[in-house]
């Protein structure tokens, strides 16, 4: 080794020893007689000082070197003195008196500080080059804590029986609800292999095959819009479970997350055991069926009591079946008159960008016997008013914003709002991780643009045995043995019972629209080995990103993958996607169509 000791590691007790240190130059200063560096490695800072008097030629060289230049020394540990000690390091309370330096690589100027969290730095020049961004202490610790996360995942599992198996990526369209990315085969010209969207069937036939618990970090490739919380390729936990319900899936990889939060992060858990609420409950409170529940802030249906109100809008929309919803907002009913208006407008306007034809209000006085303010206000008669009051829990000063529209639209709109003001106000607190599960989703939806239904979560779902009656008759009313894990308005993890009967996969398959000669040719080798005694099971997929997102308390997963794409699905650092060679393209009998226009 080119170093006896880590940057991170010196303290006071090392004072004395002689040790040899490589690294980055963090930082320097020329006092003239003295050249201080700090000098970073994996673990650390150290603070290296090159005295003029005792080390000359040592000196000499010292003043040549600048930052990001590779460098060893070797020198003595050195207590610094009462006064001196900085106890933002961990270590402040010492110094290496330098005696040899070796540079090992000079470096160009980086193009940005690598030694400051710069506010606002282009984040293509950061993608460009990357290994300089990853030199930084933000991209180090997310990228240590996610080494940490995972780590702590395997044991986890291992201790409690899961074997971790490796499932191939070269394989079969598993679809999971995007676009596959393609291979093309040279041995097979014309022929396509689909990088997985997740290892779904494979897991499956690995409890066919009685391995019972298994489980993989495993990459997964989906061809879809990018987003903050979405990467082309992104990392998951799958696993899958034989001769369990729901609960047991449920209550192991909450018992895990818990630990993984206590045990590996300093973030903090709100809830202790995770609440689970129903897909329809989400909808009704949040209008999201992944809520953020750090706050408040729920929907409220008081369609009884708007139906009642001499607000046309309202009487109208209850009288078709419409919903009117509330939403309490605390202390902003007490803004005056010009912010009022002001605010309501900025809402107004965020609400019909969501879909809203408008957004009534009423501002709650702050005083006992002031006025209700707000144009529908007239049109709810005092006892009404109580009646309101009463439903919503109202508190002096309250905000209440009302939405009535399709029952989509409201949910829209609820869940826009509830988002937007919890940001605006500064409730949430990224500290704080509030997970919930949310149960008890409807099987399929209906697809309104292809006439037929589709699985909500994916095709091998198994349907709650109580409503299998129904699954032929009326599908739209049976639910899923699907939960999913939320965190702070963002789905970590999706799993469900699945389905292990071939009879019931089949009806499964025609109702989404696949004949049954279509299904054979995709997935022949599940419905074949649902004959072959295969156990009931179950599983789930955490994202890892996007958890390790929510723990690094990011606003994005690209800040917790080393080598993220951009929005556009392009790596700026190497150039992919590229060109290919005439010879690659021929040699997989593929020829480039049509005008090509590169992004
Ligand atoms: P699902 O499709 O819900 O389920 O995916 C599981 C989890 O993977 C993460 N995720 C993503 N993360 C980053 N970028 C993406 N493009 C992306 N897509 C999904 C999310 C999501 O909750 N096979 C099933 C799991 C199962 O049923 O066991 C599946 O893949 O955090
Ligand atoms: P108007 O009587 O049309 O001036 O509307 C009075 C208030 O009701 C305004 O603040 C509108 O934004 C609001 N409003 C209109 N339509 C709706 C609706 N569908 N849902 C909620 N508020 C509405």
């Amino acid at each position: 080794m080119l170093k006896t000791h880590t940057c991170g590691e010196l303290r006071a007790e090392h004072a004395g020893q002689e040790i040899t240190l490589a690294g980055w130059v963090h930082r320097w200063r020329d006092q003239g007689g003295l050249v201080f560096f700090d000098l970073r490695d994996r673990w650390g800072i150290a603070q290296l000082v090159i005295n003029q008097e005792t080390a000359p030629d040592t000196h000499k060289k010292a003043k040549e070197v600048r930052n990001e230049w590779v460098i060893q020394v070797k020198g003595i540990v050195r207590q610094r003195p009462a006064g001196m000690v900085n106890t933002n390091i961990a270590t402040g309370a010492i110094e290496v008196e330098v005696t040899d330096l070796v540079v090992l690589n000079q470096a160009k100027t980086p193009p940005f500080y690598i030694n400051k969290d710069e506010e606002n730095l282009d984040e293509a020049l950061r993608m460009k080059y990357r290994y300089l961004d990853l030199r930084r202490e933000r991209m180090q610790k997310n990228l240590i804590l996610r080494h940490n996360v995972i780590r702590f995942i395997r044991n986890y599992l291992s201790d409690r029986g899961f074997m971790e198996i490796e499932t191939p990526v070269l394989f079969k369209t598993t679809p999971e609800g995007a676009r596959d990315y393609l291979v093309p085969s040279r041995v097979h010209p014309g022929k396509f292999y689909a990088l997985p969207q997740s290892p779904q069937q494979l897991k499956q036939l690995l409890m066919v095959a009685g391995y019972e618990r298994y489980f993989q970090i495993v990459r997964c490739f989906r061809d879809e819009d990018q987003r903050g919380d979405r990467q082309p390729e992104f990392t998951q936990l799958d696993m899958e479970m034989s001769f369990v319900g729901r609960h047991d899936v449920m209550e192991l990889i909450e018992g895990m997350m818990i630990a993984i939060v206590k045990n590996v992060t300093d973030r903090e858990l709100v809830f202790d055991p995770f609440p689970r609420i129903s897909y329809q409950e989400a909808m009704e409170k949040y209008g999201s069926d992944k809520p953020d529940i750090r706050y408040d802030m729920a929907a409220v249906d008081i369609s009884d009591i708007a139906g009642r109100s001499g607000f046309s809008v309202f009487t109208s929309n209850v009288a078709a079946g419409k919903p009117v919803k509330v939403i309490r907002v605390p202390n902003l009913g007490a803004e005056s008159g010009s912010q009022l208006k002001k605010l309501h407008q900025e809402l107004e306007e965020l609400c019909k960008g969501a879909g809203a034809k408008g957004l009534a209000y009423m501002a709650i006085p702050t005083e006992e016997n002031g006025e209700v303010r707000g144009p529908i206000g007239k049109f709810f008669p005092t006892e009404l008013k109580l009646e309101l009051f009463d439903a919503v829990g109202v508190q002096p000063g309250d905000l209440l914003l009302f939405v009535s529209d399709d029952r989509k639209v409201v949910y829209n709109v609820v869940d826009t709002l509830r988002r937007h003001l919890a940001e605006t106000l500064n409730l949430t607190d990224p500290k704080q991780v509030a997970f919930a599960w949310v149960v008890d989703f409807p099987l399929f939806e209906w697809n309104a643009d292809e006439n037929r239904w589709d699985p909500s979560h994916h095709l091998f779902t198994s349907p709650y045995p109580e409503d299998l009656h129904m699954l032929e008759t009326e599908p739209g009313k049976v639910r899923g043995q699907q939960y999913d894990l939320v965190c702070n308005g963002y789905e970590v993890a999706g799993g469900s019972i699945r389905i292990h009967d071939r009879a019931i996969q089949e009806i499964v398959f025609r109702l989404i629209g696949q004949n049954v000669e279509e299904a054979r040719h995709k997935f022949g080798h599940m419905l074949e080995a649902f004959e072959y005694g295969a156990p009931p099971h179950g599983g789930i997929a955490p994202g890892i990103d996007r958890l390790l997102m929510l723990l690094a308390g990011e606003p994005n997963i690209r800040e917790v993958i080393a080598f993220p794409k951009t929005q556009q699905a392009s790596d700026l650092m190497a150039g992919a996607p590229s060109d290919v060679t005439q010879q690659q393209l021929d040699e997989l009998h593929i020829a480039i169509v049509g005008e090509v226009e590169s992004k």
